[in-house]
């Protein structure tokens, strides 16, 4: 298959790669663990254990799916990559589960993300679209996610966790997206229209049902659900257009 632009992004993935190796942590020696849990008044205990289980259940799904795509990538660097990005997130959802012990309110799956994960695992189009759905779109809310929280949070446990897991999202998002960039180019409008439909779909079906049993007044109200859902749709929107998925004609009319 031609590859357009290879040497750059080859350069981006190897940098990438060295990052990853070089910037290694454990969750023995990098997180103290005898620090109290501590729960802002806004959050509802229950709905606290919620969130950190949907980040859980979150890493577990990536884990899976990168798995798969281990199988169907060529390139030895992008493997090499993926490898790392395995070990990060087994190590994300084993922080995950120890602060979740600590809390207690583990939640199963959230029933709209396991629907999404359904519909990724069905998914038949080119492998590429599993990187959108997984790297761009998926990742990148929980980037997003993550960050806000950083300031939202005011418990220091949470807060050494944070850091250190935005630090490996960011590579992972990063590398999804230099390889997209690169590969995209190589398919045609048609198949990358289908990609543009189903992540679309994941967007739309998963974030407007999550965490549906909540009533916060004030924090997850519904006009500030729809907020959150416009805006971060927007910001997906416009990485989906900058790693060459769509322009924006193409998404009006798709
Ligand atoms: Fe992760
Ligand atoms: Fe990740």
């Amino acid at each position: 298959m031609p590859v357009t632009r290879l040497p750059q992004s080859r350069r981006c993935l190897r940098t990438l790669a060295l990052n990853s190796r070089q910037r290694q942590w454990t969750a023995d020696q990098d997180i103290n663990w005898n620090q109290d849990i501590v729960r802002p008044n806004w959050l509802l205990r229950r709905f606290h254990g919620a969130m950190i289980s949907q980040f859980r259940h979150g890493e577990l799904i990536t884990i899976k799916i990168c798995r798969h795509l281990l199988d169907v990538v060529t390139e030895p660097g992008v493997k090499e990559l993926l490898i790392q990005q395995i070990a990060d997130e087994e190590r994300h959802a084993e922080v995950y589960r120890r602060y979740l012990e600590k809390l207690g309110d583990a939640a199963p799956l959230d029933p709209s993300l396991a629907h999404a994960v359904e519909r990724i695992i069905q998914w038949q189009g080119s492998y590429l679209g599993l990187i959108v759905a997984v790297h761009v779109l998926l990742e990148g809310e929980a980037l997003r996610t993550l960050q806000d929280l950083s300031d939202e949070m005011p418990c220091p446990l949470f807060s050494q966790m944070n850091k250190l897991i935005v630090r490996d999202e960011a590579r992972h998002v990063a590398f999804g997206k230099v390889y997209l960039r690169q590969r995209l180019a190589n398919l045609g409008l048609d198949e990358r229209m289908a990609i543009y439909r189903f992540v679309k779909l994941l967007w739309c079906e998963s974030t407007g049902g999550m965490f549906l049993e909540f009533r916060i007044t004030g924090i997850v109200t519904q006009s500030l659900r729809r907020r959150w859902v416009n805006e971060g749709w927007l910001q997906h929107r416009r990485s989906l257009t900058d790693i060459g998925l769509l322009n924006a004609q193409d998404m009006a009319r798709a």
